[in-house]
């Protein structure tokens, strides 16, 4: 990560510039009657709105008022003779409505230059009216919300010398086609924007169709696949190229030397490019008017010395080199200043870069330096900070400080992005940071930070983002922070911070979270008068008290809300299940929460985290839950639900986990009633509850995630807020734990503690991915199937408790992962099996069954009991007297039978622990708690965002 490039549109900017500038010169002339009626009405399908975020204060249309002459209103510019209106500049007006195709926008025929940036035209199309301007000349719907298929018509245009579509939300989409129609005639253009526009369809060669007159060509994001285009050296005039963000494959081909007017080049981010050495000499020899480089993530690992020593023939003039995770290696480039103007540095993630970064002979006008996850040295002394007075970015997460006076970092006072996460820097804040009045970015998160939460942090007043989670901080969080008016991002998480979360009032935070500290008291209510915010999470201070106030039903940008892990009180507010249709996490659980589930489930949602687990909800689960067709984990374990198993449930597409142990569910649990039906089911665990009837063989047949692995090790997330990562209740080894993480290769089966009986179905050796497996508690009969030695992923099996009758199948010492197996208080006998991995057992996995003998039980074997290291033909346990009567005299003779295997494997088992290696892997940070109430959780967010 790093900074990005400053915006490749310089150019656009002048344009608008210059049109702004036309619009107050020609606003003293008389507008058209149908003009100024046209306008109007335009005017009225909008509604003004400030969204999330909103950087937009000022609405244009406000001075548009009838009777008065249009051409002197804001943003609007006519033709002096005409009166014709032929500019329209709306860009941040806080517009918001659908632009219709039968808006009076589209009879202002003398349009020459539209501009409607940065407003919300709420997923509208873009009409293909607009491709009846036919004087456009600059058409600007950047970053407004527009969606669907850009029209053909827009290659109507022909007179367009500047066209931006770009920062939709990637919402739009061009088809191959209509780009060809559209570059065909689009002769005069000099300026194209398409970021984030889906041309994925497109063939990168179609490229070449575009006029060799442009001078900026940006297609940043918009899933352009294969080879760059090998003759991009026919755009001689282009000053500015980014082509970043996309899927780009090979090379960077060497005619890119031909482009000797570029400015700026960007190409970063697309991960399967490579620099070559032959291009690379070529970029740096040839394009001397270079100012801006951008490749990161491109791979340059071949050139990376070649690239420092010849950093020198870059431009004098070059300001800008970005080369985070490139693959480089070796020490830091001390020339790198002697490029006088270099202003901007990004070299981050780069793990092979060593050496040091020199203190002395910087550039004068460093502004931004990130060398974030490398291994550059900085020694923060007098000299560098004397040396640094520029500096505004300054990005040192994760790298090697040395000689940390952090307190000399107050010097650097122009300072508006600091991030020295990750670096185990101890001690206070030093208060030299008061003078650091321009930082609106201050990252500390990770460290070793220790005292109390400095008040003057308060008196930043540009402060809009503050992370100082994963220390040691104490203390209460300074009132002062509540104060900031610009403040929207604030993580405090994993401190030791005290104080009562009542007094907590703020305006603008759109992302808030103060779990796992010793805050106490109700919620304050202001925090729910917060629109705008789109992250709450408090959980695991679990003095938090009080009820959920129904006014958080107002939060309807929100996004995740964790109260999970306190004391909260009270039936849940009705609006729950849809307040928000951008909600994508809900965390109630471990609370003392009461009454009904949320039942009013919207269709129109985004939920895909929703866990009640260990509160005391009645009643039953409702069908409409099925609404929740992006659920893929639900938890409503250890609750007072009284139902029968919810059918249902198997027909959303999403679920991976489903808990509903500890409850009162009962009856039969039959099934499946659809196709597909629970298909990516990863966890299931129904386990203590009153089921009876046989297992529910008939969804074994369809568990099909827990069929086959998944080598992909990545932790559960949501796909709508990737960084919060989910978090479950599991019971291991009769213990309630937390698993804050959760590996996606985890696959778990638990319907212990239940009434079912019959036999083990054959069917389950099917569930070949099963880590854990656990029966226990039941009724079941019959013999332990042979067939479940198939289960080779198993680490835990736990069958005790139950009427399991025959021999133990030999075949369960070929699971070569199982630290746990369970089979006591059955009716099991004969000889316990040796070899393999039943020597890692003790006595109590086998306890309570009377007709077992072994070394493990302590209880030798005699004639009529079988011998253990037999092949596995008396595998069921019946049918294999011959067997043991044939050897049975050997087991008499060597007593318990095993000793020798015993004493070979001891070594094995001193290595192993009791914890399967899974559990482990799944688990970064695990927390065993007698008392579910106080169950804490811990960095449950990755990689967070701002
Ligand atoms: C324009 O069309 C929309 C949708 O078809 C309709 O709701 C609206 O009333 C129309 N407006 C005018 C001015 O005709
Ligand atoms: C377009 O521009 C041409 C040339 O300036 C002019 O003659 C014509 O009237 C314009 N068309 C409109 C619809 O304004
Ligand atoms: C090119 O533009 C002209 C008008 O300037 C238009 O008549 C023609 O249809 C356009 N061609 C395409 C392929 O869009
Ligand atoms: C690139 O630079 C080399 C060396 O200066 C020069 O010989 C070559 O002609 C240049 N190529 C282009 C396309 O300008
Ligand atoms: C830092 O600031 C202090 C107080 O203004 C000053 O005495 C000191 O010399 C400065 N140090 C550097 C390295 O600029």
């Amino acid at each position: 990560m790093g900074f990005s490039p400053l915006s490749l549109s310089q150019s656009i900017s002048f344009i608008l510039f210059l049109f702004h500038f036309h619009s107050t010169i020609s606003s003293s002339h008389f507008c058209a009657l149908d003009q100024s009626l046209s306008l109007l009405q335009f005017k009225e399908s909008f509604s003004i709105r400030s969204s999330a975020s909103d950087h937009c204060q000022h609405p244009k249309t406000e001075s548009w008022k009838e009777g008065t002459d249009c051409c002197s209103w804001d943003g609007v510019t006519c033709d002096m003779k005409t009166g014709h209106v032929t500019g329209l500049d709306l860009a941040c007006s806080m517009l918001y409505g659908t632009l219709h195709p039968n808006s009076t926008l589209f009879s202002l025929h003398h349009l020459q230059q539209l501009d409607l940036s940065d407003n919300d035209f709420n997923s509208s199309h873009i009409s293909s009216r607009f491709g009846q301007f036919s004087n456009l000349t600059l058409l600007n719907l950047n970053y407004s919300v527009f969606a669907g298929q850009v029209p053909s018509e827009i290659s109507h245009l022909s007179k367009l010398v500047s066209l931006d579509l770009s920062d939709n939300n990637l919402q739009l989409s061009l088809e191959p086609i209509s780009f060809d129609k559209l570059v065909r005639n689009l002769t005069k253009h000099r300026e194209l924007d398409l970021s984030s526009v889906d041309m994925s369809l497109l063939v990168p060669d179609s490229l070449m169709n575009l006029s060799s007159s442009l001078s900026s060509l940006k297609l940043n994001d918009c899933g352009l696949q294969r080879k760059l285009p090998s003759s991009m050296g026919k755009f001689k005039h282009l000053q500015y190229l980014d082509l970043g963000g996309n899927d780009f494959t090979g090379s960077i081909p060497y005619d890119f030397e031909q482009l000797t007017e570029l400015v700026s080049l960007g190409l970063s981010s697309n991960n399967y490019l490579s620099l070559e050495p032959i291009s690379f000499h070529k970029i740096v020899q040839n394009l001397t008017k270079l100012r801006e480089l951008d490749l990161s993530s491109v791979n340059m690992s071949l050139v990376s010395q070649d690239f420092f020593n010849s950093l020198t023939n870059l431009s004098s003039s070059f300001s800008s080199l970005f080369l985070s995770n490139c693959g480089l290696q070796g020490k830091f480039p001390g020339n790198i200043f002697l490029l006088p103007k270099l202003e901007s540095l990004d070299l981050s993630s780069n793990e092979g870069l060593t050496g040091s970064f020199p203190s002395s002979n910087l550039s004068n006008v460093l502004s931004r330096l990130s060398l974030s996850n490398t291994r550059i040295s900085v020694y923060l002394e007098n000299d560098l900070i004397r040396n640094l007075k520029s500096l505004e970015y300054m990005l040192l997460r994760n790298c090697n400080i040395i000689r940390s006076d952090l307190a000399l970092l107050g010097n650097l006072t122009q300072l508006i992005y600091l991030d020295f996460s990750s670096n185990n820097l101890n001690g206070e804040i030093p208060s030299s940071f008061r003078n650091l009045v321009h930082l609106y970015y201050l990252k500390l998160d990770s460290n070793k930070f220790m005292g109390h939460i400095p008040d003057f942090l308060g008196s930043l007043s540009n402060l809009e983002s503050l992370s100082l989670y994963d220390n040691l901080f104490n203390g209460t969080i300074p009132s002062s922070l509540f104060a900031l008016p610009s403040l929207y991002y604030l993580d405090l998480h994993n401190n030791n911070l005290i104080g009562n979360i009542s007094e907590f009032q703020h305006d603008s935070l759109t992302y808030l979270d103060l779990s796992n500290n010793h805050l106490h008291g109700p919620i304050s209510s202001s925090i729910f008068k917060q629109e705008n915010l789109r992250v709450l999470i408090l959980a695991s201070n679990s003095k938090l008290t009080g009820e959920i106030s129904s006014s958080i039903c107002k939060l309807r940008f929100l996004r995740v809300l964790d109260l999970s892990s306190n004391s909260f009180s009270g039936s849940t507010p009705l609006c729950l299940g849809n307040f928000s249709n951008m909600l994508s996490v809900l965390h109630l659980g471990m609370n003392n929460l009461q009454g009904t589930i949320p039942s009013t489930f919207s269709k129109d949602n985004s939920l895909e985290y929703l866990n009640l687990n260990g509160n005391e909800f009645e009643g039953k689960i409702l069908s409409s839950i099925i609404n929740y067709a992006m659920l893929e984990v639900l938890d409503l374990g250890n609750n007072k639900i009284e139902d029968t198993f919810p059918y249902f449930l198997e027909t959303l597409p999403k679920l991976q986990i489903l808990v509903l142990k500890s409850n009162k569910l009962q009856g039969f649990v039959k099934g499946p009633t659809t196709h597909n039906s629970f298909s990516k089911l990863q966890i299931l665990d129904i386990s203590d509850n009153d089921f009876s009837g046989s297992l529910p063989s008939g969804y074994f047949n369809s568990l099909e995630a827990m069929m086959a692995s998944d080598q992909n090790m990545i932790y559960m997330n949501a796909s709508n807020y990737s960084s919060y990562v989910y978090s479950i209740e599991m019971t291991w080894k009769g213990v309630e734990i937390e698993f804050p993480k959760i590996q996606s290769t985890i696959r778990i089966l638990d319907l212990s503690n239940n009434n079912f009986n019959g036999e083990i179905p054959k069917v389950i050796a099917k569930l070949k991915a099963l880590q854990l497996l656990n029966l226990s508690h039941n009724s079941l009969t019959g013999h332990i199937q042979s067939s479940l030695g198939n289960l080779t992923n198993l680490e835990s099996l736990d069958l005790s408790s139950n009427l399991l009758t025959g021999r133990i199948p030999t075949q369960l010492g070929g699971i070569t992962f199982l630290a746990i197996l369970n089979l006591s208080h059955n009716q099991l006998k004969g000889r316990i099996p040796c070899g393999e991995q039943f020597n890692t057992f003790t006595a109590t996995s086998f306890e309570g069954n009377l007709g077992l003998c072994g070394f493990q039980v302590l209880k030798e074997c005699y004639g009529d009991e079988a011998p253990s290291l037999l092949p596995s033909s008396f595998d069921e346990g019946d049918g294999s007297t011959l067997f043991e009567d044939a050897f049975g005299w050997k087991a008499v003779t060597m007593g318990y039978g095993c000793g020798f295997v015993f004493g070979v494997a001891t070594g094995y088992i001193m290595f192993r622990t009791n914890k399967p290696s899974w559990f482990f892997r799944m688990i970064e940070d695990i927390r065993n708690h007698k008392s579910k109430k106080t169950k804490k959780n811990a960095g449950r967010f990755g990689d967070r965002r701002n």
